[in-house]
């Protein structure tokens, strides 16, 4: 049973008693308990089992207070139910990348309770033992392509890039099979129980904006699309977007994020303040000592006036060898500052 609203709240910008907080990638590997398990495990076979998956999801709510869980799972999850042959190491590496269009036309489509039933079964799981609102999540369909295009994490985005610049037959083809997928996905996940979804287009901030609006835009419109149709709360997120974000904005979503190089009250305005955000501490920030570290989280809380529609977050996700005690910390100090306090925030 749900205590602890406040995420679903802010996603709606009403009111609430304390920002919520939650921390892309929290469940991972600066959690001695997590290291334990993967090393037993890889990532894909800890999702393969419900029971522990929802387990690993859990590991930070109880750890942490965090206002919200996020599925434990990976963007690449579905990618594999389209019986696309892919590894962690640590990022995703494919055996056979996505060049031609005959590449696209062999891609499955997704089958969620048939082809990888264990995502839903862990959401189902999670819903009973939570009182905190389960984030749902995918991959944006740059991200996802980007990794099947170039068949592993890139630096400057050439083949994926080449193949919208000089075949884009094939890459309106993978759009179509990525987008229809991705809804597909989400509303599994949402009709099994997840409370809010997040797209991760991590690395669409790599494109320019009339790139961006032409060859992803219509297809991430479409996945939230599919969401509100649904009502439930949809979170965009990508990394370096600063440039992007009213666009990003624009395929209608609840809430936007934004990455830790922008001042989150001059992102809000341009996003506008009909949509609420989520963000914005840079991850390096749970480094710094306290006084640092705490000077920086109420930099953010007074950019973001206490108006209703903040969600706190980091900018991008925690890294590795986070300290434990400084992610408690970031906790403990946005739960203690009451949002009509914060305009007043030195
Ligand atoms: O946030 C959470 O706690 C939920 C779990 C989660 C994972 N991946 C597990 C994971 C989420 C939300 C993701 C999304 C994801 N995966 C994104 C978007 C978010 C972002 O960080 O920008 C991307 C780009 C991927 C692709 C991916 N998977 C990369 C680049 C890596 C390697 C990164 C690293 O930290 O080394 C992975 C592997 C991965 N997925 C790990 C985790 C916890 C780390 C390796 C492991 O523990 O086996």
């Amino acid at each position: 049973m749900l205590k602890n609203d406040r995420l679903l709240r802010a996603c709606r910008r009403q009111p609430v008693d304390r920002t919520p907080v939650w921390f892309m990638r929290q469940a991972g590997r600066y959690q001695p308990e997590y290291r334990a398990i993967k090393e037993k495990y890889t990532l894909f076979e800890i999702c393969e089992q419900p029971e522990l998956c929802a387990e690993v999801t859990m590991l930070p709510i109880k750890q942490l207070g965090v206002d919200a869980a996020i599925l434990f799972s990976d963007i690449m999850t579905p990618v594999r139910g389209m019986g696309v042959d892919v590894v962690l190491n640590p990022g995703p590496i494919l055996a056979r990348p996505i060049r031609t269009m005959q590449d696209v036309a062999a891609l499955r489509p997704l089958d969620v309770e048939a082809a990888i039933p264990y995502v839903t079964e862990t959401i189902r799981i999670l819903v009973r033992e939570l009182d905190v609102p389960l984030i749902g999540f995918a991959g944006g369909p740059f991200t996802v392509a980007s990794y099947m295009v170039e068949g592993g994490p890139s630096k400057d985005y050439a083949r994926v890039k080449g193949m919208m610049y000089s075949e884009p037959d094939t890459w309106f083809a993978l759009m179509e099979k990525l987008s229809a997928m991705t809804a597909d996905y989400l509303l599994a996940q949402i009709a099994a129980g997840a409370h809010v979804v997040q797209l991760f287009d991590s690395w669409v901030g790599n494109l320019t904006i009339a790139d961006y609006d032409r060859y992803v835009k219509p297809y991430s419109k479409r996945v939230a699309d599919a969401v509100r149709a649904t009502g439930t709360p949809f979170i965009h997120f990508g990394f370096g977007t600063g440039h992007l974000l009213q666009s990003m904005a624009g395929i209608g979503v609840d809430v936007q994020g934004v990455d830790w190089k922008e001042e989150l009250d001059a992102a809000w305005a341009r996003i506008g303040h009909n949509v609420a955000v989520q963000g914005n501490l840079d991850p390096i920030a749970l480094y710094a000592p306290t006084a640092v570290l705490d000077a920086k989280v109420k930099d953010i809380l007074r950019r973001s006036g206490g108006r209703p529609g903040h969600i706190f977050n980091l900018g991008h996700g925690i890294l590795p060898t986070t300290p434990m005690a400084a992610v408690q910390r970031v906790v403990e100090l946005v739960h203690s500052i009451d949002p009509k306090e914060m305009s007043r925030l030195g």
